[in-house]
């Protein structure tokens, strides 16, 4: 069975704390899977190592078909994150953020614009596309994360506990949300989304290469906002404002 996932004997140490120690675990494809564990257990640090934010100590882990150690972009052009600590910029609206992560990935500009306009209506943001994302509330951000998470259609989306601080409401809605994008993907950690078309995913131990790349596709994945440059807005501003796209 082709799997989603595959993590072998991951171990990372910070100094003297082991946060990882020898876990191996598969997801298939098109599973969700619910990575459980009381804090400090090692959680966040296992999806920084899968979605190659952070280096192991030892062990294999294959995403997508790709070895995150070997091939970091080309796992991460097929990852989305949501992750512990807002990635979204406060100073820019939703509208924005959501096209600055769509261009860091190379989504061409006219699938960008469509895929931003039903993913923000899909959320129930797309009335306050044009706020700043300073006046959001937790679950408005949230959502909002989840949605810069599936902007370049991910074959697999980490979620690391979207779900905290927020409401019984706006929780409940997010888990109605994750559940209906999975129900619609076909692959999956803990979720897939994929919108589009189907694309398998390569075996870690397949001889086959992994799928080529578009030449579309933006290595890499974009800076989180404390590290990234400044972005001009006016570069961002293409809403489609009171046209009703
Ligand atoms: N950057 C870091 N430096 C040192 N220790 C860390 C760092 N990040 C996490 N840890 C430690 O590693 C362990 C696992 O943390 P973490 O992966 O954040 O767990 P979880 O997400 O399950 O709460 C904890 O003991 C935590 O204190
Ligand atoms: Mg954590």
């Amino acid at each position: 069975m082709e799997h989603a996932i595959t993590v072998q004997e991951l171990t990372k140490r910070y100094e003297d704390v082991t946060a990882v120690d020898h876990v191996s675990f598969e997801v298939g494809k098109g599973e969700i899977f619910g990575f459980l564990g009381p804090n400090g257990a090692g959680k966040t640090t296992t999806i920084k190592i899968l979605t190659g934010l952070m280096k192991p100590d030892g062990g294999k882990t294959f995403v997508a078909g790709y070895d995150v150690l070997k091939d970091p972009i080309g796992a991460k052009q097929h990852i989305g994150v949501v992750p512990e600590a807002s990635n979204a910029y406060v100073d820019l609206t939703a509208w924005e953020n959501l096209v600055l992560i769509g261009r860091l990935y190379g989504v061409p500009a006219r699938k960008l614009r469509e895929s931003c306009t039903s993913l923000l209506k899909e959320f129930g943001l797309y009335e306050v596309r044009d706020k700043l994302v300073r006046g959001f509330s937790k679950g408005m951000k949230q959502k909002l994360l989840l949605c810069m998470a599936l902007v370049h259609d991910p074959e697999v989306l980490f979620l690391d506990e979207p779900t905290s601080g927020l409401d019984v409401e706006s929780s409940r809605l997010l888990r109605e949300k994750n559940n209906s994008i999975q129900r619609k993907g076909e692959n999956g950690f803990p979720l897939h989304p994929q919108h589009g078309g189907s694309k398998p995913a390569v075996p870690p131990n397949s001889h086959n290469k992994p799928r080529s790349n578009s030449g579309h596709r933006h290595p890499g994945k974009p800076q989180s906002p404390e590290h990234g440059a400044p972005v001009p807005r006016s570069d961002l501003q293409q809403t489609p404002r009171s046209a009703g796209a």
